[in-house]
């Protein structure tokens, strides 16, 4: 998504945008700019197609603007194909601005100015509101802003600046997030943390509607009235450094190497004498008495983490569980309401779809449970309970770190949940709880034990036009998130499927040669997946077996071409160190191929918009 950045300091601007541009890429983008005020306090803007060394290129030939105060924008094309004139920031006579988010009445908006006789140089929706805060302008940039936001309708975080006031940049927001930094002397706007922590931890965190000014004399807030309003400095606990590679190629690798560590981080506070505790996060085992049913609504990855998350509450919790995609759930009428818990999962907490599921789970009145990465984000806000998954900041846009703390948090929850319910005895709750603080040494020991086969079968796995991801139970939850995880940064397609589920039609995909990555850490299931994997061999299937010793044990010899066998755990916990084996196929097959792992074609790392 969007990318937006601002300045005002004693700094070199140009510099700092870029710089911080380039902390945001991870969100993903087709196309950069920014507008400084210049020395004659005249606005300059550079912007060009591509990716940010096409504006240092462009910033070389055409000189950088020496200044300030300035804007920048990394932009992800909505409306209008990334070219130079719809990249951003874009302009009316007396405003320049960025945009994050989407304008849904720009075209009403347009057809007005164009009858006021307005003319338009892109077909973006963000020219619409730079040429109608220019309609409007008065003199006032703070009345002029809240006429505006009383006539757009959608979600947008703006960076503005008026060329009235050349020592200031403005900023709003609704729905999608702006953060404004603050230091001694300079003050920033961001779209995410990671973009100003190279000069400053504070932040303040903009609410809908609000608006603020930033001057080197420091920054002011009005709420949606205009009345002037005081607001809670924070401070950021992530450091510059794991907004970093250190030392790794990508942040997909380092992602996926934190991950013993972002484990330990999220289970070890809500854990005490062997038994989940809750209550760090506020959630008190009373507090999960009696829920009639629970649905976990969340996209991509996070709702794969929710399949997980449903056979394990089942399991344990004897609770029906619900898994949807937050793009249905909210326009379905869902079935939620009084003593129903709804869980929402997200990483970024900003994903619009996930956002409105929660709201409208809310107003049906069921109880929301969220459990997310980004410190303060709406879903964190907007939810009853909350467990915060500390990860720290993922920038990859393949969610691996957050995925197995998503998993870690619902095995905690699921385990409290049971003891809440009595489902479960206080002493198998304390062996299940044993095992997951296990967890993080197994899963270092994985990913150390299974790089290198790994890494070859992902050279194997280039040629392929199409592979199939099975398994059963856990393992099934678990080829979900396999699947997505190789289509995103290879590029190759796949399908998970329930091994099952295959012979009512899928089988017939099979043919010479094509790969099939069967998933098998479950003993109890073991037989049934045998079956299938010998279909599919018998086939000509060419099979990539990642199993538990204990399944290979009960496998033929010569029934894989290739096997990736992990370490028994507690069988429950599986997911927890299968997923890491997939995760780094999925990396060095992109990888093979020449792919750019982290940031992969079309896809956003926030996606705050419908
Ligand atoms: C895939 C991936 C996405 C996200 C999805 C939800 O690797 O990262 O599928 O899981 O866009 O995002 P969050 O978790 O931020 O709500």
């Amino acid at each position: 998504m969007c990318g937006i950045v601002g300045y005002v300091g004693p700094r070199d601007c140009s510099d700092v945008l870029v710089s911080a541009l380039q902390k945001l890429e991870y969100r993903g983008y087709d196309s950069a700019g920014i507008a400084v005020f210049d020395e004659n306090d005249a606005i300059t803007t550079v912007k060009t197609e591509g990716k940010l060394q096409n504006l240092k290129d462009k910033l070389q030939i055409v000189g950088k603007p020496n200044g300030h105060v300035g804007i920048g924008h990394t932009r992800w094309a909505t409306h209008g194909e990334p070219s130079d004139v719809n990249s951003h920031p874009h302009s009316g006579a007396r405003v320049t601005i960025v945009h994050n988010g989407i304008i849904e009445n720009y075209q009403e908006i347009k057809s007005f100015l164009v009858g006021k006789g307005r003319e338009f140089l892109s077909e973006t929706d963000t020219e619409v509101v730079a040429q109608l805060l220019d309609f409007y302008y008065d003199g006032n940039p703070i009345a002029t802003i809240d006429k505006v936001m009383g006539e757009v309708v959608g979600s947008f975080a703006l960076g503005i600046m008026f060329k009235d006031f050349p020592d200031r940049v403005f900023a709003v927001r609704r729905e999608s997030p702006l953060i404004v930094g603050v230091a001694d002397g300079e003050a920033f706007i961001a779209s995410d943390v990671p973009a100003i922590l190279q000069y400053t931890k504070d932040y303040y965190l903009l609410e809908h509607d609000e608006i603020a000014t930033l001057t080197n004399d420091g920054v002011s807030f009005v709420d949606k009235y205009l009345n002037p309003i005081e607001k809670e400095l924070k401070t950021a606990d992530w450091d510059q450094e794991a907004a970093e590679k250190g030392g790794y190629p990508h942040f997909m690798i380092k992602e996926i190497n934190e991950q013993p560590e972002a484990i330990r981080t999220t289970i070890m506070p809500r854990i005490k004498d062997n038994l989940p505790n809750l209550e760090e996060c506020g959630i008190t085992l009373e507090m999960l008495k009696g829920f009639k049913s629970v649905t976990i609504v969340a996209c991509g990855t996070a709702m794969h983490a929710g399949m997980v998350g449903k056979y394990v509450i089942e399991d344990l919790a004897r609770i029906p569980v619900n898994v949807d995609i937050a793009s249905e759930f909210r326009y379905r009428n869902p079935i939620v309401g009084d003593g129903d818990l709804v869980i929402i999962i997200s990483q970024s907490g900003e994903t619009a779809d996930s956002l409105a599921a929660l709201r409208l789970a809310k107003q049906k009145g069921a109880k929301i449970l969220a459990i997310v990465n980004a410190k303060g984000s709406s879903i964190a806000r907007e939810a009853d309970m909350l467990i915060y998954t500390l990860a720290g900041p993922e920038i990859a846009v393949a969610s691996t770190k957050a995925y197995i703390t998503q998993i870690s948090v619902m095995y905690l929850f699921a385990f409290e949940l049971a003891l809440a319910n009595e489902t479960i005895s206080v002493a198998e709750c304390q062996q299940l709880t044993e095992s997951l603080q296990k967890m993080p040494e197994a899963v270092k020991y994985v990913i150390d034990n299974t790089n290198e086969v790994c890494k070859k079968i992902g050279s194997k796995l280039i040629t392929a036009d199409s592979l199939l991801y099975i398994g059963r139970g856990l393992d099934y939850a678990l080829s979900m998130e396999g699947s997505l995880k190789l289509k995103e940064v290879s590029y190759i397609h796949s399908e998970s499927y329930a091994a099952g589920e295959l012979k009512h039609g899928t089988i017939s995909l099979i043919e010479d040669g094509m790969p099939v990555i069967a998933v098998a850490t479950q003993t109890d299931l073991i037989e049934k997946t045998i079956s299938n994997v010998v279909e599919v061999k018998s086939r000509g299937a060419n099979v990539i077996l990642v199993c538990t010793e204990a399944c290979e044990q009960k496998m033929k010899e010569g029934i894989a071409n290739y096997k990736v066998v992990i370490p028994n755990t507690h069988e429950l916990l599986m997911p927890i160190t299968a997923v890491v084996p997939l995760q780094i196929l999925a990396y060095y097959t992109a990888i093979h191929k020449g792919n750019d792992p982290d940031q992969p074609r079309n896809l956003a790392k926030s996606v705050t918009v419908e």
